[in-house]
């Protein structure tokens, strides 16, 4: 039976009661909910790493700029709920003013892997991540914390802050699920008319088939132009970037001299997707 908990002290009390389950150990898998199997991929990849495992559902506004889809953005604990059943202990549901009382002053800001990229398009995003990240991890006290590598910089930039921060906690990375023609699981995805649908499979092909150029050539911005060309001619409706970086610290690299990974972001229509792939 899933436990339903809406406050940090509801958390703290829960996991003390839980003696922190069989093994001693706490794992917490962060979301905003509308979870897909990519979403219970993380939960799965937290149980083997610990006893209990600790689900976090909020939608955090500080992560959203005006004009963004944090009104749109899909709602739904209950399912959420149903999908989680036999996966994790508990599910962690605050609201907002539990996360954000009123008088709310600080806010973390993260530099090194957060800079460019996302933060080119969305310059409020990652301290919004950051500030809710670092809050849950304080409130759960995890021994380990699970993030999709389909939010690569994201990634990043939470072991960073982890790092930075000395929070006791492993940051863990967990692949990329996607769909048959290779989209990736995104909450997103639900917003996709059928034609936008079929724009969206062609995201991770245009990447695929870059990352064998940039191998092929070894011409990095040749091949980041190209695809940029591609994803247009694809039919979406905005490039935002495709860029070739140094895996660890997504620093602009010129060779494939170190492990690298291409990273994208387009829009179709009001929809922004974003993914990533290892190139070497
Ligand atoms: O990746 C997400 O779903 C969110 O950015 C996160 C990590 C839960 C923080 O709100």
């Amino acid at each position: 039976m899933i436990q339903h908990i809406a406050t940090v002290a509801g958390l703290r009390a829960a996991l003390a009661a839980s003696g922190h389950d069989r093994d001693g150990r706490v794992a917490l898998v962060p979301t905003m909910g509308a979870l897909h199997e990519g979403h219970i991929s993380l939960v799965n990849e937290a149980r083997k790493h610990s006893g209990l495992v600790v689900v976090s559902i909020f939608v955090n506004p500080t992560q959203f700029a005006v004009g963004e889809d944090f009104d749109a953005y899909p709602r739904s604990l209950d399912a959420d709920m149903k999908k989680l059943a036999g996966g994790a202990d508990i599910v962690f549901a605050p609201s907002a003013r539990e996360m954000y009382p009123g008088g709310h002053a600080t806010t973390i800001s993260v530099g090194g892997p957060a800079a460019g990229l996302e933060t080119d398009f969305r310059p409020h995003f990652f301290a919004g991540v950051a500030t809710v990240v670092a809050k849950l991890l304080i409130a759960a006290g995890p021994d380990v914390a699970v993030f999709g590598e389909k939010d690569y910089q994201q990634l990043l930039v939470v072991k960073r802050l982890v790092r930075d921060l000395a929070l006791p906690v492993t940051i863990i990375g967990a692949p990329i699920l996607r769909e048959a023609d290779g989209l990736a699981l995104s909450s997103r995805n639900a917003y996709l008319s059928t034609g936008e649908r079929r724009i969206a499979g062609r995201l991770n092909v245009i990447l695929k088939d870059a990352v064998a150029q940039a191998r092929a050539s070894g011409d990095l911005r040749a091949v980041e132009a190209a695809a940029t060309e591609a994803l247009w001619q694809a039919g979406f409706s905005h490039v935002d970037y495709v860029a070739i970086r140094d895996a660890q610290t997504l620093e602009h690299i010129a060779a494939l001299d170190r492990p690298a990974r291409i990273l994208a972001a387009v829009k179709i229509g009001k929809t922004r997707l974003i993914d990533n792939m290892a190139v070497a």
